[in-house]
Order: structure tokens, then sequence, then C-alpha cells
């Protein structure tokens, strides 16, 4: 059997050829004589176009009752109509159902809302839409791999269980064999981790960027592309308890650096879709987001735009926009805020870097001024912070120094430490969230939508 793909891509070599095809009936219609079924093997975009006529098929009333969503076999002669819509159609020398469908699919043909097929995440994947996104987000993993791998980088795989919480924010789904209902007690009362197979208490990684700093200090350039987890309770349209995260760590490299890698990897993405998948691009550009194209277009040819935290923040002052979360140097920024900068201000994607160091994590390198960290943030209209990222504090005794001042224990890094001590050096990295990636490049507008299985606060029954 061939691929739908195959055909629509090369159609000319079958042309007048018999050809066989199985796939799934998208649409099916009839007249007494002859019918039509669009049919979809999931290997293509576009739905084939089966004519099935009853002087030609010996089984045509059987046919023309099948349901949407029936799996079947076709052989066929390929016709090339290059004056039709389709580029050709298949002319039905057999036609055999392999799989049936009841009237209860459903997926019968009409608009169906986002948030009704959330709640068929097994079925949704034969729809256009998720169809688009899920070939989109498998490309963008490709793409990704692609890059590094051309440029020299390690693939590092960094563990899912760990003992650190890399971003301090305390938001770590907890790991255990202990029966929890009856754990082990130290004479002090506390749960005793040294009784779980781990040892000690673990949890699920927020991030693999700890790990991949000790690769960075010995292959140079590394990256990590895994799923990290995050118990953040926060029921919005960008966060997920699950998310997949691509982290570069380069060594010998600064905050610019670090910046310049984003910047050339995100248009490199971005380049790679649009070359690959025009049949899905269009159809986003189309149905989804009007305008999708151009934008993207014009974030491939122009530079992204940087600005300082504090440059941020006056921007913000001077707008004269009424915020609902008021604006104040140390604030984190708020999406409302982060979207009136990307979208009203500059219309691209901004870097922000300098932050205050208290809403940012322990590592990364202090600025001169002691009040700012070498931090980076890539914020994209319509989605936010697509990048967090940083220069990490190479400074062994400022690093120690800054565990103590935030109540942290330096014994518990001492290996982090240890990349300091011996051979330490300027390095940087980032994180990529790949879903806020998968949305910016679709326009689908909520993270539900990106993730085959979507793992977040009340997530679906499977
Ligand atoms: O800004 P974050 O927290 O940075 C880190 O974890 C660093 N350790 C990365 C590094 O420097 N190696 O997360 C990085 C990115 C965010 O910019 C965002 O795109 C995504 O991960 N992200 C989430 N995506 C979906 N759901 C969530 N709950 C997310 N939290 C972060
Ligand atoms: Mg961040």
């Amino acid at each position: 059997m061939l691929d739908i793909r195959e055909l629509f891509r090369h159609a000319e070599k079958y042309a007048d050829q018999t050809v066989e095809i199985g796939g799934w009936v998208r649409t099916i219609r009839d007249t007494k004589a002859f019918g039509f079924i669009e049919c979809n093997d999931g290997t293509f975009f576009k739905n084939v176009q089966i004519v099935f006529a009853a002087d030609t098929i010996t089984n045509y009333k059987e046919v023309a009752k099948l349901g949407v969503g029936t799996a079947i076999a076709c052989k066929g002669r390929l016709v090339l109509t290059p004056e039709a819509r389709q580029p050709f159609e298949i002319k039905a020398e057999e036609i055999s159902e392999v799989g049936s469908c009841p009237s209860d699919y459903p997926l019968q043909k009409k608009r169906h809302s986002l948030e009704f097929l959330r709640t068929i995440s097994h079925l949704r994947p034969r729809t256009n839409t998720y169809s688009a996104v899920f070939r989109v987000r498998s490309a963008v993993a490709y793409a990704i791999h692609k890059y590094f791998n051309e440029r020299g980088f390690v693939y590092v795989h960094t563990p899912l269980i760990t003992a650190s919480d890399c971003e301090g924010a305390g938001e770590m789904f907890q790991v255990t064999t202990l029966d929890m209902d009856n754990p082990p007690r130290t004479p002090e009362g506390a749960i005793d981790y040294s009784k779980d197979f781990f040892g000690k208490e673990a949890n699920l990684t927020v991030s693999g960027q700890l790990e991949a700093e000790c690769y960075a200090l010995a292959f140079k350039k590394v990256y990590t592309f895994g799923p990290t987890f995050r118990a953040e309770n926060s029921n919005t349209a960008r966060h997920a308890s699950e998310f997949w995260m691509i982290e570069p760590e380069i060594a010998f490299a600064d905050i610019n650096d670090d910046m310049d890698l984003a910047e050339d990897m995100v248009k490199y993405i971005i380049q790679y879709v649009l070359e690959t998948l025009p049949e899905e691009m269009e159809f986003f550009n189309s149905f989804i987001d009007k305008g999708l194209l151009a934008r993207l277009d014009n974030i491939v040819n122009s530079d992204f735009a940087r600005i300082t935290y504090t440059e941020a923040v006056d921007i913000l002052k001077k707008s004269g926009q009424k915020f609902e979360y008021p604006v104040e140097w140390g604030i984190d920024l708020q999406s409302e805020h982060e979207r009136y900068i990307t979208e009203k201000v500059f219309g691209k994607p901004v870097f922000v870097t300098a932050y205050p160091k208290e809403i940012k994590a322990f590592y990364m390198r202090m600025n001169d001024d002691g009040k700012t960290v070498a931090a980076m943030d890539l914020l994209a209209p319509g989605v936010g912070e697509i990048i967090g990222g940083s220069q990490r504090e190479e400074r062994h005794d400022e690093l120690v120094a800054r565990i103590r001042e935030l109540g942290m224990d330096p014994k518990d890094y001492w290996w982090y430490l240890d990349l300091r001590k011996f051979g330490g050096v300027s390095h940087a990295g980032y994180g990529l969230g790949f879903e806020r990636m998968i949305m910016y490049l679709t326009g689908m507008s909520n993270i539900r939508d990106v993730l085959p299985f979507p793992r977040v606060p009340k997530w679906a029954e499977f």
C-alpha cells in the first residue's frame, strides 16, 4: 500500500497506474450511479478523492453505505485532474471495508470545538487541526535535534528523578516508594527517606539544567531535550504539569552568546517548519490565526529586540496603560506586561535581560550592580515567555555566598560547586518551552491543544 503523501508528492509518476491505498473515510456521498469518498491515511494533510461507480465495482451498494470513520482499502487507477481543486483522483476498481465504524463515531463531518475535542484525546489526532499540530510538533523536535547536531552539540540525557530543585520554587512532584499512609519516621518524627528506594527525598525534575552544566563543562556545547514536571497549580492556557524543555548549555560563553544562540535557533526552527510542512502551516494561517505566516516571515527576517528589565519597567510605567497588576521595579513581569511589550511596543520577540536577583534562581550570575543578575527571558507576541535562560554564576565564592543568602545549604550543592572549583569557566544556557514554541508556530492558544495527552491540573481521565 502506498502512503497518500507519496501520491501527492509524486502524482505524475503514478498517473494512469493502478495504486493501492488504505485509509479512513472522512466524507462520503453518492448518487445512484457513482459516489465520492474523501479518504485520509494520516501520512499527508490532504484527503485523496476516490470515485467509485456502480458499473465498475461489484459492491457499490455496500460501499455507498460506509460510515464516516470506516477504515478501507482501495485499489484503483490514479487519474490526474489538473483542472480540478485536487491534483488527482483515484477511480476505484476495488474497495473493501477493513474496520467498520458505526454512526455514534464522535467525529462526524462538522466543526467540533477544541473544548469538545479535548475530552476525546484518543480520537482528536484524526481531525485536521490536531493532525497538523502533532505533525508540526514532530517536525520541530526533529529540527531541534538537527540544529544542535549540525553545530556539534552533544545531546545529554539528564535524569528525571532527582534530589535537586533547580529553580528553587518548590514546585516539585515527589517520587517515593514509601507507604505514605504509614511512612517510616525518624526519632524526631520526620518522614525517614533513608528507607526509601532512592535513599533520600526525591522528586521529578523541573529542569535538567544543573546536570547539563556538568556536561557543558566537559563537552563545551551540550543540550538536553526531555520532559520536565512542575507541580504549580496554575490553571492557565500556558502552563502544564508535564511539558518538554530543550536546554542548551555552552561553556566559554556569556549572556550575549546565549541570546545569539537562542535567536538563531528560533529562526532556524521557524524556517524548517515553513519549508517542510507548507500545507499544515497554510492551514493554521487560514483557520487558526490569520496573519500567522506573515508574522513568522517577518520574525525570520528581523532582529529580535533586546532590552533590560529596567527599560521594560520604564516602558510600562510611561505607557499610560492601566495594568491589573501595578508596575514597580522589582515585580515579576505578568503576562499582561509581557503582552504589552511584545505586541504593542515591539511587534516581535523581545529579550529582556538583567532581572532583579530576588525574582530569579540562585545560580544566575550577579551583575556588577549587585542588584540584578545576568538573566534573559525571550518573550514572544501572543505566547509570552518562551525561553528562560541566564549566564551562570561561575565564581565559586560568590555562588556559595548566594546559596547561603537564600538560606540553602552549600553542602547540598557540593557537586555543583565542584564545577566552579575544578576548571570553572564562564558558561550560559537557556530552556526553551517546547509547547510554547509549538503554540507560537501554529497560533494555537491553549497548551492543552499542543500536548498529545496534556497533564494539567484537572486533566482528563486518561
Ligand atoms: O524559565 P524556566 O523556569 O527556566 C528554567 O527552568 C531554566 N533552568 C532553564 C535553563 O536555563 N536551562 O523554564 C524555561 C521555559 C519557560 O520559558 C517556558 O517556556 C517553559 O520552560 N515553561 C513551561 N511550559 C509549560 N508549562 C509550564 N508549567 C512551564 N514552566 C516553564
Ligand atoms: Mg522563566
